[in-house]
């Protein structure tokens, strides 16, 4: 056989996060560390991914809701990895290797979890596990080595002075063969400064049998974040922002200012669109070629925009569809919407999508001009080449080609002298 399952560690609390939510549901941008490892090994061709969850497992497992192929494995109480890894193997059939990963490593590829995986099945090893060389490997397992041959892995927490010198570090990735997972698992004890069952100790033990064990190194470094604090997630965040954005610049998007763009790994974007500083684009979004952004728009979920689009600075989107050569240049909030192309949305013009209790949908169809400052009351309906004369406050729906205009007359009053 040559398929794999993997199995993700997320049942810690992640005390150094100072968090009440469980580590792993720590947001990157706008998705959960844990979904990022899960989703890492279904790209990489996983037939079914244990989630070891624990502490406030109802969260975690709400993370993950609606995937496929999940199996979800309670861990009592936190022992360890080693503990956690355990608590996988009932669902695990001998004839599969296990991938073994932990939550809070969201910049994972696929392509390096299906690499460890060729390089463990070429090796016919029966653990493989995934190294790299960090210039600060404090808080990391150190990989030690004798005469260059893998010997074991120190915890931080046991390391002596000079082994904390080392540089190359555990990642937390590991392939093992099935039967070598159980043998390593019934191998180990608590004896260390954590009094913890560590996965880490399978390398010794595996070794101390005569199973042929392996490190692989990786020259990526940047990809073996372990997320422990706030800090490291602000890290992470910066990497997988950078990630994100160059993968777009190469496929055609310009970003003028990548360290201030922040769009989401679900988003797509079309070509020759140009996104200025300070745009934030979540989830889902999907943005047509030769659009023009920001500065600081803010893009939400559910936005879909045509070619030609734009949408500029202080502008909100969410859930809303706006056809070609639409334009929102400047402070609107268009919610729940759908706008047919060539539409003038004004500046301050606004839907009024929510009353409190439900959402309701504003409908423009094309070449509306929509005046500044206008309300439009929803759910309401605005047809084809209507005309809304600023500040005017709609509640009623407008038939084609028509003028619309909600706003009290100007009272004028002559040499108004005010009272004091
Ligand atoms: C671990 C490794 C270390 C490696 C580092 C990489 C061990 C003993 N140490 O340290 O060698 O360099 O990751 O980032 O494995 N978990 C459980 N149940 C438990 C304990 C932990 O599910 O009883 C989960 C946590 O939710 C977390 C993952 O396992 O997602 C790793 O635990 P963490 O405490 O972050 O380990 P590190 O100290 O980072
Ligand atoms: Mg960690």
């Amino acid at each position: 056989m040559d398929g794999f399952v993997t199995v993700v560690l997320a049942a810690g609390q992640g005390t150094r996060m100072n968090s009440s939510l469980p580590k792993v549901v720590h947001k990157i941008f706008d998705k959960a560390m844990v979904s990022y490892a899960v989703d890492a090994a279904f790209g990489a061709g996983s037939k079914k991914a244990i989630i070891v969850t624990g502490f406030k497992e109802e969260i975690v497992r709400s993370e993950l809701l609606g995937k496929e192929n999940i199996i979800f494995s309670h861990q009592d109480r936190q022992l360890g990895t080693g503990h956690a890894a355990s608590m996988a193997l009932p669902f695990i059939t001998a004839e599969d290797d296990v991938l073994i990963l932990y939550g809070d490593m969201p910049l994972l590829t696929k392509e390096t979890l299906k690499n460890i995986h060729d390089i463990h099945k070429a090796a016919n090893a029966d653990l493989t596990l995934q190294s790299t060389n960090v210039d600060n490997p404090f808080g990391y397992g150190r990989i030690v080595r004798k005469d260059g041959l893998l010997e074991k892995i120190v915890e931080q927490k046991d390391a002596t002075h000079k082994q904390q010198e080392i540089n190359e570090i555990n990642t937390g990735l590991y392939c093992f063969k099935a039967s070598a997972l159980r043998e390593a698992i019934l191998g180990m004890n608590n004896n260390n400064a954590q009094n913890e069952l560590y996965l880490t100790d399978a390398v010794e033990i595996l070794l101390s049998k005569g199973k042929k064990v392996q490190a692989t190194i990786s020259p990526n470094n940047e990809e073996f974040v372990g997320v422990n604090s706030r800090v490291e997630l602000a890290h992470a965040t910066k990497i997988m922002q950078k990630r994100i954005n160059e993968k777009l610049m190469i496929s055609g998007v310009t970003i003028i200012d990548p360290t201030t763009t922040y769009i989401s790994v679900h988003t797509k974007i079309g070509k020759d669109t140009i996104i200025m500083p300070g745009t934030v684009i979540e989830g889902d979004c999907v943005i047509g070629q030769n659009c023009t952004l920001g500065p600081y728009a803010h893009l939400r979920p559910g936005t879909i925009l045509g070619d030609n689009v734009r949408i500029g600075n202080f502008v909100e989107t969410k859930n809303a569809t706006l056809g070609t050569g639409t334009k929102v240049a400047h402070l609107s909030y268009i919610g729940d919407a759908l706008l047919g192309e060539n539409v003038n949305f004004s500046c301050g013009a606004i839907t009024v999508n929510y009353d409190g209790k439900n959402k309701h949908l504003t409908k423009i169809e094309d070449n509306a001009f929509i005046g500044c400052n206008t309300n439009l009351i929803a759910p309401v309906e605005v047809g084809k080449g209507a005309f809304i004369a600023a500040g005017s406050t709609i509640t009623d729906n407008l038939p084609p080609d028509s003028f619309g205009i909600a706003r009290q007359r100007q009272t004028t009053k002559e040499n108004y002298i005010k009272k004091t």
